[in-house]
């Protein structure tokens, strides 16, 4: 089976790059394959040009995507389940994901007539610098769920699931003492990606 990774933080130095390399170590040990998008270093481009968002509004399928485009959507429908893997910004993903979601979601592949193969699974992993209580008692975690899972995947995976690790930010010492715990976490999630339930 194969996992398609889409990876979006700007450094290495990071807890998120951590969370990537624990998972792809799960996800080999047994027995699978992960191939990855690694947004910054691919400098994937975010921005929607004029002409794809006219091809979009318009419901059309003409003209054929863009050749980076195209590339991210071969590479989900040769996968068997996607998984994105973030640091939390400003309550969402980081930008340069939300517009792999505007370029890569296209009319004709994502919704419309659509191309896209419904994946055995999609799985959210991302790191919050907040405590996970705040995250819920403001509603953000449920926002972010709600549009992760209730709008982009949704349809579009048969099982889904979102995962946050909180508390990551730097000047809370939680970062440190949960992070083996949470690395083994990640693991477990990567090893379990297809066993069967
Ligand atoms: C620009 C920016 C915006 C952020 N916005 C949020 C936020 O809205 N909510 C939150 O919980 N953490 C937020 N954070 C904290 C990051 O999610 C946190 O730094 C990250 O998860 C720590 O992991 P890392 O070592 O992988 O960067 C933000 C960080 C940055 C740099």
């Amino acid at each position: 089976m194969k996992a398609f990774i889409v990876y979006c933080h700007p450094s290495e130095n990071s807890f998120t790059r951590h969370i990537r390399d624990a998972f792809i170590q799960g996800v080999t040990d047994a027995g699978h394959e992960c191939v990855i998008s690694d947004l910054y270093r691919m400098d994937f481009q975010a921005d929607m040009t004029e002409a794809e968002y006219l091809r979009d509004a318009h419901y059309r399928t003409t003209p054929d995507v863009a050749a980076d485009v195209r590339a991210e959507q071969e590479k989900i429908n040769a996968s068997d389940a996607i998984v994105f893997i973030y640091p939390v910004f400003w309550s969402e993903a980081p930008a340069k994901l939300v517009g792999w979601f505007d370029r890569v979601w296209s009319y004709g592949f994502a919704y419309g007539d659509r191309t896209m193969k419904t994946l055995n699974k999609g799985l959210i992993l991302c790191s919050a610098g907040n405590p996970i209580d705040y995250l819920e008692e403001t509603g953000i975690l449920d926002s972010m769920k709600k549009v992760m899972l209730g709008d982009r995947l949704t349809g579009r995976v048969k099982q889904a699931e979102f995962v946050v690790f909180d508390s990551t930010s730097r000047e809370n010492p939680l970062r440190e003492e949960n992070w083996d715990k949470n690395l083994k976490a990640v693991y477990e999630k990567g090893k379990s990606l297809f066993a069967a339930k």
